[in-house]
């Protein structure tokens, strides 16, 4: 990847359209979205979405998701499904991510899919993306934009402190509302299978589809492809459900206790996923261990202690 200078840009309508020219000249953009900040190609372009993994240092067999401005546009890659219709009425623009068989002539780079059959599909919540979305009136192939393995971005300075020179721009309208990624609901088998927990709690999609929905098999590539076990990785090492920390570690805390950073001190999950990787990239610059206090684990707490397992795993 040859380094290039890497522009800021606003949510201004003139620079959206930069943005999106950016895009469509095969360049990549970062932008906000309600989860985290995007790292944006054209889905249809190999070339761009080549440039993509390399700037992201990411493994290749790992699929991203295709971003689209309404449901119309998402009808234009995958086929859609009565299910499918029930979810993006209820949560659509918002963190919901969607894997639907792909429809032929779709013209989605086999790059953006991993050689998969199946597309994930989102139509982000965040005004800056919809925007740069209906812009372009294109997919766009956008994972966190975040060196692969490391921590996700809720803010533009995150993106340029790791990716900077990598990029073409980055369009910056402050910090992420939700702070962590979408949930991921499999549709293209027999059921619904929850494939990523995310900034939509399961409790919330399962009342809608009147059903539980499956969990994925780690072991099935189909189900679980390219979800590396170490993720969101700080440099230092990272301890959970700790209620007593040691004298060298850092101590993320949640509800009213002693600590370096609180989640938050009223135990409010919500606002916890919002400060997530926020304060984990805070207490990653100080270079010490990182203690963790115990996160319950229904509505977002699940996404919670999911990215948190990960950034705890064995690297
Ligand atoms: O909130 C989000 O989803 C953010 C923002 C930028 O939209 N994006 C994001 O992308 O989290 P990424 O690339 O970090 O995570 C996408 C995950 C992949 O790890 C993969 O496991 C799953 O989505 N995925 C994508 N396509 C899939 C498919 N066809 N089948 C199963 N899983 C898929
Ligand atoms: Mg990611």
């Amino acid at each position: 990847m040859s380094p290039c200078s890497t522009r800021i840009l606003t949510a201004q309508a003139q620079d959206i359209s930069t943005a999106a020219s950016l895009l469509r000249a095969g360049q990549l953009v970062a932008f906000p979205t309600e989860t985290v900040y995007g790292l944006g190609a054209d889905a249809r372009q190999g070339e761009a979405v080549a440039g993509l993994y390399a700037a992201k240092g990411r493994p290749s067999f790992n699929p991203l998701i295709a971003h689209v401005h309404s449901v119309e546009a998402a009808k234009r890659y995958v086929v859609w499904s009565p299910m499918a219709d029930r979810l993006a009425q209820a949560f659509w623009p918002g963190p919901l991510t969607l894997v639907l068989p792909l429809r032929p002539g779709h013209g989605i780079s086999p790059l953006v899919t991993a050689g998969l059959t199946t597309l994930g599909v989102r139509m982000p919540a965040h005004p800056a993306a919809s925007a740069l979305l209906a812009a372009l009136d294109g997919p766009v192939a956008a994972p966190s934009a975040n060196p692969s393995g490391k921590i996700s971005p809720t803010t533009a300075a995150h993106v340029a402190a790791g990716l900077d020179g990598r990029l073409a721009a980055i369009v910056d309208d402050g910090p992420c509302a939700v702070g962590v990624e979408s949930t991921i609901i499999g549709l293209a088998g027999d059921h619904p299978i929850l494939l990523r927990p995310g900034g939509l709690a399961q409790e919330d999609f399962e009342s809608v589809l009147g059903q539980t929905l499956h969990q994925r098999d780690v072991h099935d590539p189909l189900t679980a492809p390219g979800q590396l076990l170490s993720h969101y990785a700080p440099a230092a090492s990272v301890r959970l459900d700790v209620t007593e920390p040691t004298a060298q570690e850092l101590f993320l805390g949640f509800g009213d206790m002693p600590c370096d950073l609180n989640l938050s001190p009223t135990a409010d999950l919500q606002e916890a996923a919002a400060n997530l990787f926020g304060y984990l990239h805070q207490l990653d610059a100080r270079n010490k261990p990182i203690a963790v206090a115990p996160i319950p684990d229904h509505g977002l707490g699940a996404a919670i202690n999911d990215r948190l397992r990960r950034a705890a795993a064995p690297r």
